[in-house]
């Protein structure tokens, strides 16, 4: 993860409250700034970093990102409403683990659920797969509250002129009523079981991404496993968290206060103490080391690191899968020291 300073190429309203920030990526950093469909750049602005997911697909070698102005949020509110095309962002290269697997020669069915701004990562997916694959099947299930607050709404027309065999989008509204019944209201458990029985079969189903807020990600998360599609082929992607690092530590008795670990990060070898009042991000900022973050709660997986000697407690996250902890992979905002010798790279991940 490294920070550049780039330059705004474009700015494009989308909605009363939302916008499409381009950025100009010089061509000698396009390879630093290469990315797969579903992952997310970190603007630094003074400071205070904030993850916004690419919307282009990588083949249009643009660099663009959705931002819907969040109520009391300023940075998002700055972003909608108060940058300017030639303003200057400090912008990182593309993060992120929410992405689906290609495959061009393969005949295959993808669905998606997702809600507001949570549509931005879809869109790259969508429009790459489109773009790629002659046979998939694309099916979007976007909520809104009206048929005014939809983001990207003439890019989802377009590519449904362009794709119509291959892309499906569903617009459901919360505060605006449809001939179909069935598209009135956000998605919940029911609305789900309705879908299965009028629009799709589940059966066909290859991938499901969800993107959108925590509840309707962990009831439908829920819902397309228990109908059937096994957990490596549900992707999805939270944009915040309720869990906070102090309900996630729980001090005992006989646990290190203090250890030296030897963390590894883009090929140099730093030595310090690392006290367990903090989290290895924390720490290591303290000891002026550019350590890679962005949440810092154990979401959006920046941070991911190593374990190659001793071991740490882990809190709570969304990001880790049992593979990655047999690996010895672990979040560095949410880890405390566990063993009074450690040893940690952030290269080999
Ligand atoms: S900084 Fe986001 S998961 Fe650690």
């Amino acid at each position: 993860m490294k920070f550049h300073l780039l330059k705004i190429k474009a700015i494009h309203r989308l909605t009363a409250d939302s916008v499409q920030i381009t950025f100009d990526v010089p061509t000698v950093l396009h390879e630093e700034f290469s990315f797969v469909p579903g992952q997310y750049i970190t603007l630094d602005i003074d400071g205070t970093r904030r993850d916004y997911s690419i919307c282009e697909s990588p083949n249009n070698k643009e660099w663009s990102i959705g931002v819907k102005a969040m109520e009391g949020g300023k940075i998002s509110t700055y972003l909608v409403n108060d940058l300017k095309v030639g303003d200057e962002l400090k912008v990182s290269t593309p993060n992120g683990r929410f992405t689906i697997p290609s495959k061009p020669n393969e005949k295959r069915t993808l669905i998606a659920f997702t809600a507001g701004s949570g549509i931005t990562p879809i869109m790259a997916m969508a429009e790459y797969t489109l773009q790629t694959e002659e046979w998939v099947n694309f099916h979007i299930f976007y909520v809104n509250k009206n048929s005014q607050s939809v983001m990207f709404q003439d890019k989802l027309n377009d590519l449904s002129a362009k794709y119509p065999q291959n892309l499906h989008v569903h617009h459901f509204y919360t505060q605006e009523d449809q001939e179909n019944f069935i598209y009135n209201g956000r998605i919940d458990e029911k609305k789900f079981d309705l879908i299965l029985n009028q629009l799709i079969d589940i059966n066909e189903v290859d991938e499901a991404m969800v993107c959108g807020p925590e509840e309707m990600i962990f009831t439908l998360a829920k819902k397309i496993n228990e109908a059937g599609i096994v957990e490596k082929h549900i992707h999805f992607e939270l944009f915040t968290t309720a869990v906070k690092p102090e309900q996630v530590f729980e001090k005992t008795e006989d646990e290190v206060q203090e250890v030296n670990v030897k963390v590894t990060l883009d090929g140099e070898e730093m030595e310090f103490v690392w006290n367990r009042e903090k989290n290895l991000i924390d720490a290591m900022l303290d000891h002026d080391i550019d350590a890679p973050y962005s949440c810092k709660g154990g979401v959006c997986s920046s941070c991911m690191c190593k374990v190659t000697e001793g071991e740490v407690n882990i809190g709570e996250n969304f990001v880790l899968t049992d593979s990655d902890y047999e690996d010895g992979m672990t979040l560095a905002c949410i880890s405390r020291p566990k063993t009074a010798h450690l040893a940690i790279d952030f290269d080999d991940v």
